[in-house]
């Protein structure tokens, strides 16, 4: 009998498949869709303090090999998503709130809103946000990092997770990796969030294709895959304590099984999933479902970080 099931902070999740944050989570609309979704779980669009409008449009753009994004952190500021947090069904599926606060004392001020509830919703502080003008991103700056964790672990008191941008070097790793292990409230890690600051230019218009910060944006779907994967494993491999959720490059069956191969526990969907709408978690599901019969796999412990090195 296969069993996909994953667990976090003790939660149960029962397919391991949710959306990225900022994908099909900014109104209690898009959240109830996939909460009837085939989703193991689901996250909220990164909260400011206060309600933002985003960066003009267009500021998102398909293209051949995934997309391209300037959004600049439209969402409908953290009481909102308090509020859905309250009215939120734990027992089908766990909630995630992802909280990208422009500063350290917004960040403080949304995670002693979220303890003081004693909701079991579980936050994902995002330190990679690539989008906001004049707002670099926090995981680039690993001192101010080290820093903001330490003041977040001890504001909030309850073990958390940090979402971080992709790093390309392996001395960076190394020196994220010893942060985090450092902070032992932060529970998991999510890796990665959009290649930051690309450019998508197209050749008939002579244009770039999305309006913000003269077409500069984040980068995610095919793109991405490859560091995604080396960024999952490098944290698995660095921060044996903590739970590694991989995010980058999924759109079927077969990237979510190599995610889980590379170490992750929970697998998220961006790019795929603002293209094809929420029904594709069943089509996913299915697909890696297949390949884990295919290999004779009964559960993720049985393959999870086990990639082979030559
Ligand atoms: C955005 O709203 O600009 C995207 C959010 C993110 O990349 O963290």
């Amino acid at each position: 009998m296969m069993d996909i099931s994953t667990e976090l902070l003790g939660q149960n999740l029962d397919n391991p498949l949710m959306n990225a944050s900022g994908v099909h989570c900014r109104s209690y609309k898009e959240l109830e869709e996939l909460m009837s979704s085939a989703a193991g779980s689901l996250v909220t669009k990164s909260a400011t303090i206060e309600r933002r409008m985003g960066n003009p449009e267009p500021r998102y753009s398909a293209t051949p090999l995934g997309s391209i994004n300037s959004m600049g952190l439209p969402n409908e500021g953290y009481e909102y998503y308090l509020e859905y947090a309250k009215k939120h069904d734990y027992k089908k599926k766990p909630l995630f709130v992802s909280l990208a606060g422009l500063s350290l004392e917004d960040n403080l001020k949304m995670v002693l809103a979220f303890k003081e509830t004693g909701l079991p919703c579980i936050l994902e502080v995002n330190f990679s946000c690539p989008n906001v003008p004049g707002k670099p991103q926090l995981g680039y700056d690993i001192e101010a990092m080290e820093r903001a964790l330490h003041k977040i672990a001890e504001a909030y008191g309850k073990p958390f997770g940090v979402k971080l941008p992709p790093y390309f070097d392996i001395a960076h790793f190394d020196q994220v990796a010893e942060v985090l292990n450092g902070v032992e409230l932060v529970e998991f890690v999510t890796c990665i969030n959009s290649i930051g600051n690309a450019l998508v230019v197209d050749t008939e218009s002579e244009s770039v294709v999305i309006k913000p910060k003269n077409g500069f944006g984040g980068i995610g779907g095919d793109y991405v895959l490859p560091t995604a994967l080396a960024n999952v494993n490098a944290f698995y491999r660095r921060c044996p304590k903590k739970k590694v959720i991989g995010c980058g490059g999924v759109k079927s069956g077969n990237e979510v099984f190599q995610h889980i191969l590379c170490g992750a526990s929970i697998v998220q969907i961006g790019t795929a999933l603002y293209e094809e709408g929420p029904e594709l978690f069943e089509r996913v599901t299915k697909e890696f479902q297949e390949i884990m019969q295919r290999k004779g796999y009964n559960s993720l412990k049985d393959f999870r970080g086990k990639v082979k090195t030559m």
